[in-house]
């Protein structure tokens, strides 16, 4: 297990004063609650908005050139387009003449060009103008070629995840991501397909939606299927604790975590509770069943089924290195490209600011928050399934609550956590109610993330 002080050096936002930050985190585990709902905060936040690396959409959204889908954070509406060279432009969703936005939802410009549905002005897929229509009506100078291309926004690609910063002096692409590829990078996340998407609208300020999802400490209350291996007087918090504390542009990951390496040598971290009479066997079983039952992801439904095979009819002694054989024997055989095991991948990550992943063997289970555009107290919540199919399989375009996903409805275990997200919200509105009160292992990335937090509303927001 790589220990946190070997972590690699990175660019850290940090030593800007936060003393004029309203609200500020001055002790650590006790974040006001003003922070969640108070709308003078919430009006400094959406600075940090402008300069952050952020989320834009799945790679397959935008397969082929041509192919548009619009981005929305806050009031300001982004169009990622990919190139005729596969690579991908975001642009400033609007027309040069009088502002429409020239991309709705997700779609392909035909033809190669993006047209104003307004008044036709044209422009290619890179965003350099190519028609105006009746330009001699205009004077010379507002259409100039220069004046009418498109103004961009940074785009990057990493992970099978396009990501966009409208700052164009923001910190370079590859920095916002030193020190985190080394969890992220050979786990196949860029050969991962959109199995299902929701996307929730929470009456719940975005932080409190994403820091349901910040912990592993509320699985014992929050998730009983999966909570057998630790009862309070057993509790081995290093186990569910495990995360990076230092603030790297605000990310953060697990160490390798007892589900994915229980096989390999950190069992001792996932020891179960010996009155229980439970194995990691019978930890890992609930878990991956669970998973499948109640998200369909981070796992897959061949692997639940080998689980189940194996869970049925071995020694639970011989249960990972089976279930791993099994495992990968089968994806071979269907030509699916799981990533080989290494010690250095992460289970659970979160990307500063809004985006958090749970991974398991080629699947994944993504989460996105994003700010409602005025009110504090509402946020915009995406859910992703992800998995690795089989090579050679074509891609379909990702759709929000498409035919073929899991509905809502099923999945019971995606709702066991929202269902405790605009409880928070309301609890943390009442007056009686000033502080988050967090545990400096236990809820280690809240710590981290509300620092960094302060750090970028010191930096952009005065
Ligand atoms: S607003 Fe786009 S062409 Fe007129
Ligand atoms: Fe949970």
């Amino acid at each position: 297990m790589t220990g946190l002080q070997e972590r690699p050096a990175v660019t850290a936002i940090t030593g800007y004063d936060t003393s004029a930050v309203p609200f500020r985190v001055s002790d650590e585990l006790l974040i006001p609650a003003e922070r969640y709902y108070d709308q003078a905060f919430f009006e400094k936040e959406k600075s940090v908005w402008m300069h952050t690396w952020q989320h834009g959409c799945h790679v397959t959204e935008i397969p082929n050139p041509g192919d548009f889908t619009e981005y929305k954070v806050l009031d300001q509406s982004v169009m990622l387009i990919r190139q005729t060279d596969g690579t991908v432009k975001g642009f400033y969703n609007a027309c040069r003449h009088r502002g429409t936005a020239l991309a709705s939802g997700t779609g392909t410009y035909r033809g190669g060009q993006v047209v104003c549905p307004f008044h036709g002005w044209r422009w290619n897929l890179n965003g350099t103008n190519s028609y105006v229509y009746t330009k001699q009506g205009f004077r010379p100078d507002t259409v100039e070629q220069a004046e009418v291309n498109l103004p961009e926004v940074q785009v990057g690609v990493r992970w099978g995840w396009v990501w966009i910063n409208f700052d164009p002096d923001a910190i370079p692409f590859e920095e916002n991501w030193r020190g985190v590829e080394e969890a992220l990078d050979n786990q196949g996340f860029e050969k991962m397909h959109v199995t299902w998407w929701h996307q929730i609208e929470f009456a719940a300020n975005w932080k409190v939606a994403q820091e349901a999802f910040f912990e592993a400490y509320h699985v014992m209350q929050t998730h009983p299927e999966i909570a057998l291996f630790q009862r309070d007087e057993d509790f081995n918090a290093a186990s569910m604790a495990n995360y990076a504390d230092y603030k790297p542009q605000g990310h953060t990951w697990a160490d390798p975590s007892i589900i994915q390496h229980i096989g390999e040598g950190s069992a001792e971290d996932a020891k179960p509770a010996a009155a229980d009479a439970k194995t990691p066997a019978d930890f890992y079983y609930a878990n991956i069943t669970t998973m499948w039952e109640g998200a369909q992801s981070m796992t897959s439904a061949r692997q639940a089924e080998i689980a189940d095979e194996i869970y049925e009819t071995l020694p639970h002694e011989v249960f990972f290195d089976e279930f791993y054989s099994r495992v990968y024997a089968d994806a071979a055989e269907r030509n699916i490209p799981l990533p080989p095991q290494n010690p250095k991948m992460t289970n659970h990550w979160t990307a500063f600011p809004n985006f958090t992943g749970v991974i398991s063997l080629g699947c994944s289970l993504t989460y996105r928050s994003r700010p409602h555009p005025t009110d504090p107290n509402r946020c915009i919540y995406d859910f992703w399934g992800l998995e690795i199919p089989p090579e050679g399989t074509a891609v379909t375009r990702p759709q929000i609550a498409a035919e073929d996903a899991p509905t809502w409805d099923d999945l019971w275990f995606v709702q066991q956590d929202a269902s405790n997200i605009e409880r928070m919200q309301t609890g943390v509105q009442t007056n009686g109610h000033k502080f988050q009160r967090v545990a400096p292992e236990l809820e280690k990335m809240i710590v981290n993330w509300h620092q960094v937090l302060d750090q970028y509303l010191a930096k952009y927001s005065s």
